[in-house]
């Protein structure tokens, strides 16, 4: 089963979108079972490792007795009670064979750890592949109105860091845990036999070990899920201002900022020196708590010998035994503690996982065939979350292959209403259909391919202008983009670059004006051939000049081409076949250029402030 669907499949009706990087604390146990599906990928190497722990284990145990062996028949032997070849050796070859078998062992159990951690570090960095990328891929799946609604730095850092807690689970989980358990209980077994009353003796430490552990776990736990959203807001911090720094230098505000980020590293610095606090605290009781079972046998063991109830081997075996019993003990304190800083960490990735979609396709949703163009808007609303209505009962129809200009004063609602159409956004009541067809019973998928979209703010990506412009059709050849780029009037400052169409743009790349970045934009709406093309102020970095010629390009496109263009340029708009004036909301004018002029209505207001005042002046800016 897909991870993703598995996890959704499990996700309890609490974990709906949260507000923000403090989002609720989910348990230890649902985090750890939230990843069981990322495991199974994994299972034979995870088992393998197992195995190979489990050996390691054992030669970890042979390791005392070679010099127990020699120290009870060789160096202080006690009458009567020869073991296996004692009487057969001489005391140097007896030192030869014990020092042989210790190194044997040793190198034995070294090999086999080392095999074991090689492959259960792959199997963590296995899982987080596949984490990693489940996460990317469904925070680019979920609605606009998410995102708009979340820290993208808080985001990146829950792919980036946080989802690395997943690696913990395989190297502690499984390797601490399982290592540790079977070296604790193999040692115990041994002592038991070996001597039960100094077996008590080291094993009553237990239930105070388990009291300190589960004391510390909660607190790790939260305050490691606190320390991940201070970090994560110093890098929210860092990310903003850097993406704002032309802003805030002229503006003079980098003391300011300086002192906002100032507050965020403090208060990162605070929640680190928590966390280190109690995890000191934590190992140090760990620690007394082992030293007191050791001196406990040491000091009940050494009483022992002169009774003949213990050789002196014996107590070193037991004391050897000791450290193999106490040091997973600590380990697995540790581990519980890590597993909890692993729990709170995992807990912030699978939030993001579980977050619903608000705009889901239905089941039973169909592909959208190449549409004919038509577009029905039927008494649709609109509001943005918590905010009051932008569109209001706004009904319209366009016909296929028609132009349509959409003008309105700035804040009426335009940009939102093309941003229904891709259902970037869903209506709170009304229909939008084309074709026809209800756009919420298609795949968003198909609904988008048969649009091709001008935002109103021009992105790049970092890359080639080529690929930027390929972006809106990726199988398009480069002469489909040269013809693309010239028709958006793009080709004749691509051709000036020294690169031409492999100039790097983007963050590391050449910076690109806002008009260049703008027909960049258009030409990879053009290079799309969609039957729907969304324009929203595709020209409002735009000398008249080129304005024209785009708008010649776009004349003879739009003969195949529905198209849609949110304008305040109103000789642009003028061009289309209909016009509708927005105005708070709802569908105030609507004509054509001629008819609205005569009408003495909102639309001839505009125009004359536009100083256009129907002798086809300078288009200006209206807002
Ligand atoms: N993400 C959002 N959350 C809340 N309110 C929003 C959001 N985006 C836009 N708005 C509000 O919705 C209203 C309409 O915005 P919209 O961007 O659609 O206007 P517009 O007509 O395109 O304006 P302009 O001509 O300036 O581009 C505005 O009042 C704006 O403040
Ligand atoms: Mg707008």
């Amino acid at each position: 089963m897909n991870p993703i669907s598995a996890i959704r499949g499990s996700a309890s009706s609490d974990s709906a979108i949260r507000g923000g990087p403090q989002g609720g604390r989910r348990g230890r146990w649902s985090s750890y079972r939230s990843c069981f599906p990322y495991l199974s990928g994994v299972t034979g190497s995870a088992l393998l490792a197992s195995c190979l722990l489990l050996l390691t284990v054992a030669a970890s145990l042979l390791r005392p007795w070679p010099v127990q062996w020699l120290i009870d028949n060789f160096l202080l032997p006690r009458p009567g009670k020869i073991h296996f070849l004692g009487g057969a050796l001489s005391l140097p070859e007896a030192a030869l064979g014990a020092a042989a078998a210790l190194v044997g062992f040793s190198l034995l159990h070294g090999g086999l750890n080392l095999w074991a951690n090689v492959l259960l570090y792959r199997c963590g960095l296995r899982a987080l592949v596949l984490l990693r990328t489940d996460l990317f891929g469904y925070l680019q799946s979920l609605p606009l109105a998410y995102h708009r609604s979340r820290v993208q730095a808080d985001l990146a850092y829950r792919v980036a860091y946080d989802a690395q807690a997943i690696q913990a689970l395989f190297q502690r989980g499984l390797g601490t845990v399982l290592g540790s358990s079977a070296t604790l209980i193999g040692a115990a077994v041994v002592l038991f036999r070996m001597n039960p009353v100094l077996a008590s003796c080291a094993l009553g430490v237990l239930p105070f070990l388990w009291f300190v552990v589960g004391h510390f776990a909660g607190r790790i736990r939260r305050q490691s899920g606190d320390l991940q959203d201070k970090e994560s807001r110093v890098l929210a911090q860092v990310s903003e201002g850097l993406a704002n720094i032309q802003l805030l230098q002229a503006y003079g505000s980098e003391e300011n900022a300086l002192a906002t980020f100032r507050s965020h590293v403090e208060a990162s610095r605070q929640a680190n020196l928590r966390f280190l606090w109690t995890n000191s605290l934590s190992a140090l009781a760990a620690t007394v708590i082992t030293a007191l079972g050791a001196a406990l046998v040491l000091f009940v063991g050494a009483q022992q010998i002169p009774q003949r109830h213990l050789t002196v081997g014996e107590l070193w075996i037991f004391l050897s035994y000791l450290a193999l019993l106490y040091q997973p003990l600590e380990q697995l304190s540790y581990t519980a503690w890590a597993l909890e800083d692993a729990a709170a960490r995992l807990a912030r990735v699978f939030e993001v996982l579980q977050t619903g979609d608000t705009i889901p396709d239905l089941p039973q949703a169909t592909d959208l065939p190449r549409s004919r163009g038509e577009i029905a808007f039927e008494h649709v609303r609109f509001s943005y979350e918590g905010h009051s209505p932008v569109l209001q009962d706004l009904s319209f129809h366009v016909a296929p292959g028609q132009r349509v200009a959409i003008v309105g004063p700035t804040g009426s609602g335009k940009s939102t209403l093309l941003a229904l159409i891709p259902r970037f956004f869903e209506p709170s009541a009304g229909t939008i259909r084309i074709d026809g067809i209800d756009i919420r019973t298609v795949k968003k998928r198909s609904l988008r391919e048969n649009l091709a979209i001008v935002p109103q703010d021009t992105v790049l990506f970092q890359g080639t202008i080529l690929e930027n412009i390929a972006l809106g059709r990726a199988s398009a050849s480069f002469a489909e983009v040269e013809k693309a780029a010239q028709a958006a009037q793009a080709d004749e400052f691509i051709v000036r670059l020294p690169q031409k169409y492999q100039t790097l743009v983007g963050e590391h790349g050449l910076t690109l004006s806002g008009g260049q970045r703008q027909r960049i934009g258009i030409a990879r709406a053009f290079l799309r051939q969609a039957p729907i093309l969304l324009l929203d102020e595709p020209t409002g970095s735009l000398d008249p000049a080129v304005e024209a010629e785009i708008l010649k390009s776009l004349l003879l496109l739009s003969t195949r081409q529905t198209t849609l263009l949110v304008t305040h340029r109103l000789r642009l708009a003028s061009e289309m076949n209909w016009i509708y004036v927005l105005n708070e909301g709802r569908i105030g004018e609507s004509g054509r250029h001629s008819d609205l002029l005569a009408r003495n209505g909102l639309y001839r207001t505009l125009w004359r402030a536009q100083g256009s005042g129907g002798k086809g002046g300078d288009a200006a800016d209206i807002s």
